[in-house]
């Protein structure tokens, strides 16, 4: 492990008047400029600096006209998925997109129809709600379930939307925000039920590279039984703190898949990539691979910290270990108070700022990003027990 790395996460680069939506925004999100914002799914970390040479290096050229996609950028990736996840791509099927989710809402316009119903299962990531609804669609829920072990796909619920006529199935792997990586067999299982009723699955990967030890993640395509019916989308984003980027990618393994989204794309003038998030990603999965063991080493110290401090000092808050990425699922529900007094203890009483369940279709649930410097945590955790021990006392 490199500990220069690992000591370099415990550093906070100030990011207040850097135009961040997580920082700079806060008065609007939270109605005070001075909560300590974990909300926002980003890191407080800087960019791994071989990205930051490469873009500086693309940036010397000067030369910043229109550009093709770089097969490069695209070699790189598929490089990265099976020396990553034993995942083999053809180059010739994945394509540059944008960000995910304006490929997430082409996809859909791509694969259904105005009026169809999408299945999307919640708590799920805001946005999954609004592209459905953007595409001219209807979210049908198929919820998770949760059982003592954490959180399930309900596999019975699935079927019985589909037999309600869903056609399309919006589905997060690894799942934010519980944080669930998917067991191959659970993929089989919800497989089997879209094939049975020819359900189109798009399969959101943009966690998939921030898995804790013990989890592997499984890409839906690399299931032959996928091929014929899903295109799954997957970044450098999240993965190396690059959101800003747009640097993303869309997988297909059937060209009868592909070629619908393109056209979409075409149609939605979805296209052209910026040279920054193409040299970007190819300095990202060509040499950044120790940069993210580091993170993920630093990320665990964190993940298992909030734990450990839920545990001990707010034991009503119900939450699971999330076996990828940085963000904690905690659910409050036993303080029996309604999210807005939940949210007026957080802000007004802990100067806490972080994401309400109702955004992701379960109330009663916050979500909190512990993707920071461990004195931040520690102070968001203090701040999220004085909230708790205040809300006691809050109608
Ligand atoms: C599941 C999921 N998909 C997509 C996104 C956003 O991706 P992009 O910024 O590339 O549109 C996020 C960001 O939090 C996410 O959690």
């Amino acid at each position: 492990m490199d500990m220069d790395l690992m000591e370099s996460f415990d550093l906070l680069v100030p990011r207040e008047g850097t135009n961040s939506i997580k920082w700079d925004n806060r008065k609007k999100a939270f109605g005070r400029s001075g909560v300590l914002p974990m909300g926002v799914a980003d890191m407080d970390f800087p960019a791994p600096k071989p990205i930051i040479d490469a873009i500086k290096k693309r940036a010397d050229t000067g030369l910043l006209g229109y550009e093709m996609e770089d097969p490069a950028s695209l070699r790189a990736a598929a490089s990265w998925q099976k020396r990553r996840n034993d995942f083999d791509v053809d180059v010739e099927l994945m394509r540059g997109v944008p960000s995910v989710m304006p490929g997430v809402l082409a996809a859909l316009m791509a694969l259904g129809n105005p009026g169809d119903s999408v299945v999307i299962q919640p708590p799920v990531y805001p946005h999954f709600y609004r592209a459905v609804k953007d595409a001219g669609m209807k979210v049908m829920e198929n919820p998770l379930l949760e059982t003592e072990d954490g959180f399930v796909m309900d596999y019975e619920d699935l079927e019985a939307c589909f037999k309600k006529g869903a056609k399309l199935l919006l589905f997060c792997s690894p799942h934010n925000p519980t944080g669930r990586v998917w067991k191959r067999e659970e993929l089989e299982k919800m497989l089997k039920v879209c094939e049975a009723y020819d359900v189109k699955i798009i399969s959101d990967e943009i966690h998939s590279d921030l898995i804790y030890e013990g989890h592997r993640h499984v890409p839906l395509l690399s299931l032959p039984d996928a091929h014929a019916r899903a295109l799954s989308f997957h970044a450098i984003s999240k993965t190396f703190n690059v959101p800003s980027l747009h640097q993303s990618y869309v997988i297909a393994k059937d060209e009868r898949m592909l070629a619908p989204f393109e056209k979409m794309q075409q149609r939605l003038h979805l296209y052209g990539l910026s040279p920054f998030g193409q040299v970007a990603q190819i300095a990202a999965y060509e040499e950044c691979e120790p940069w993210l063991d580091a993170l993920m080493a630093y990320l665990t110290r964190n993940r298992d910290r909030a734990m450990k401090f839920l545990e001990g000092h707010l034991p009503r808050i119900k939450a699971y270990t999330p076996e990828s990425t940085y963000l904690l699922w905690m659910d409050m529900s036993k303080y029996n108070k309604d999210e807005k007094t939940m949210v007026k203890a957080l802000v007004r009483e802990g100067n806490l700022g972080i994401m309400k369940g109702s955004e992701f279709g379960r109330e009663g649930g916050f979500r909190m990003n512990f993707g920071c410097p461990a004195f931040l945590l520690n102070d968001g955790l203090k701040r999220l027990e004085t909230a708790m021990k205040a809300l006691r006392h809050m109608d």
